[in-house]
């Protein structure tokens, strides 16, 4: 809050926000719920923008709309939606054939591709994503759904072979697993909510579907969409509080899997309430604190720029960010300089305007909290390299960067998720390996680097401690063919357009010995269609 970042100003009024990015109001009461959009009298939750207003010489949060606090009773009315709709794997979408499946997600996309304007607006006003990347996230969505089709046809064609082996005849193919809960996070709202919705639903799984803490109101405008593509019952959509709506579902044993990107602690308490832990198979997207590795021969300036990048892309805010960077001591003093430049590069402002990359934060309270990670560093010795650093007006936070970082200070250990860059020079290669082995969570690394043989002595260590290994770039979850995933505490489950499929399904097969007029008959059913499994059809 002072002159030299410019932050005072940073807010607009009313009036300064450019017509074709106001926001609407969506005071939304509709729900989804067996395959109708239903209307809710009660209780709602008021949205608020991370952007505020300048009105009457203060700032104030720009309210959004409302939407829905459901009650343990509607979550009863999902799930019971769900699993009729399910009805123990002989419903009609859990056996209908693939293409089938495959024409409804297809019709789905369709539609949602009619409203990219409105969801990416809400997306930006609801979490502050810039516009260019609230458009990405949407885009990005479409493509990953059609990916997902062409991997789905790609199974099912492996799949659509009888093997013979000692004697049995078999088909193997993927069957679905049951009723998915599906959990996104405020990150990405809506795309990694679709990473693990769209996946569970073309398998034949039915849906129930929290949207996350912010980021609830860019689902409304979809709504109908699902109600139209998808039978009745297959997509049933949950809005109120967690603590509320989640926890019936859960002691209910009656969910199948449950797909959930946010925190452990969430993820575990959550996960402890099913009575039938064996049931339930579980997709998780947890924490990460990813670290970059500096060696002293790295090209700095591509260093900086990918450090800078994945540190502070949406702010921090990504599960894959690089949270902490170890650079050899000898080039820490240039690295620091060049990247408190690119610091200074980074424009702050809202999401709308052209070229700007740090925007306002969701997180009540964010702000406050990223200023006692830095006052526990600078107490312990540590202090804000770049000018400006960590001056905060309201939701929006000028990155800090921090250094010298030592492991007495939690900057080393939490995950900040938010734009703080903490630096920790190394003299032993040792010091920060012994990081990633020690660490609580493992999902990628960043390693820069010239020299081949150091570079090859670090790989075989590192990726037995985390899951992607980034020479030379930030760490990053796509391209979405490529497995996204983590050890210990960072997830469970693979998630990809392909492996998505695997892990919202299971392998089972019909055999039969081959021999008297077992032939005959699995001829007889696959000539005459008489299963929608058992089949050689073949999709192109
Ligand atoms: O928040 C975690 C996201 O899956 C990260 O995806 O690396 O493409 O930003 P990204």
């Amino acid at each position: 809050m002072t002159g030299k970042t410019g932050l005072e100003d940073i807010f607009p009024e009313e009036n300064d926000i450019p017509r074709e990015f106001m926001p609407p109001t969506v005071d939304q009461t509709e729900y989804l719920v067996d395959g109708e959009i239903r209307t809710w009298n009660g209780l709602r939750q008021e949205v608020f923008s991370p952007v505020f207003v300048r009105r009457d010489g203060g700032l104030v949060p720009r309210r959004l709309g409302s939407y829905p606090l459901l009650s343990a009773g509607e979550a009863e009315a999902a799930l019971a939606a769900a699993a009729k709709a399910y009805d123990h794997g002989r419903g009609e979408w859990p056996t209908m054939p693939v293409e089938r499946r495959i024409a409804c997600v297809e019709a789905f996309a369709a539609r949602m591709k009619e409203r990219r304007a409105d969801v990416v607006n809400l997306l930006m006003w609801e979490i502050g994503k810039t516009h260019g990347d609230a458009g990405k996230e949407f885009d990005r969505t479409l493509e990953y759904i059609a990916a997902t089709v062409e991997a789905l046809k790609e199974l099912d064609r492996a799949s659509s072979r009888f093997v013979i082996e000692q004697g049995i005849v078999a088909q193997v193919r993927r069957a679905p697993l049951g009723i998915v809960l599906c959990m996104g996070p405020f990150n990405y709202p809506l795309n990694e909510t679709f990473t693990t919705l769209i996946p569970a639903l073309i398998m034949g799984n039915t849906a129930i579907f929290k949207p996350a803490k912010f980021g609830a109101l860019l689902f409304q405008p979809l709504l109908a969409a699902f109600r139209d593509s998808f039978p009745r019952g297959v997509v049933n959509t949950l809005y109120g509080e967690g603590q509320v709506v989640v926890p019936p579902l859960m002691a209910s044993g009656r969910i199948d899997v449950f797909a959930f990107i946010g925190s452990a602690k969430v993820a575990n308490t959550l996960e402890k309430l099913h009575p039938k832990p064996n049931r339930l198979r579980r997709v998780l997207g947890l924490g990460a604190k990813n670290p970059a590795i500096v060696l002293d021969d790295a090209d700095l300036d591509l260093a900086v720029k990918e450090c800078a990048l994945g540190a502070l892309s949406y702010n921090g805010q990504r599960c894959t960010a690089l949270k902490i960077l170890f650079v050899q001591r000898q080039v820490v003093e240039p690295f620091l300089e060049k990247f408190c430049a690119a610091v200074a590069g980074l424009k702050a402002g809202m999401p709308w305007e052209a070229g700007v990359a740090i925007t306002p934060l969701p997180e009540r309270g964010k702000t406050a909290a990223m200023g006692e990670l830095i006052r526990d560093a600078v107490a312990l010795g540590a202090r804000v390299v770049n000018p400006g650093g960590g001056e905060a007006n309201q939701s929006v936070m000028i990155p800090a960067v921090v250094y010298p970082v030592t492991g007495r200070m939690k900057l080393f250990t939490v995950e900040q998720f938010g734009p703080l860059v903490p630096i920790v020079p190394f003299d032993d290669i040792e010091e920060p390996v012994r990081y990633l082995l020690e660490a609580d969570v493992g999902q990628q690394a960043s390693v820069f680097g010239r020299d081949p043989v150091a570079l090859g002595r670090l790989i075989d260590p590192l990726v037995n401690q985390v899951c992607r290994l980034n020479i030379n770039s930030q760490c990053q979850r796509g391209p979405d063919s490529f497995p996204f995933t983590g050890r210990k505490d960072s997830a469970e489950g693979t998630l990809s357009t392909s492996d998505a499929l695997r892990v919202f399904s299971i392998r089972t097969l019909v055999a039969a010995k081959a021999e008297g007029g077992n032939k005959e008959i699995l001829t007889r059913i696959v000539r005459e269609r008489r299963s929608n499994f058992l089949t050689t059809d073949y999709i192109l």
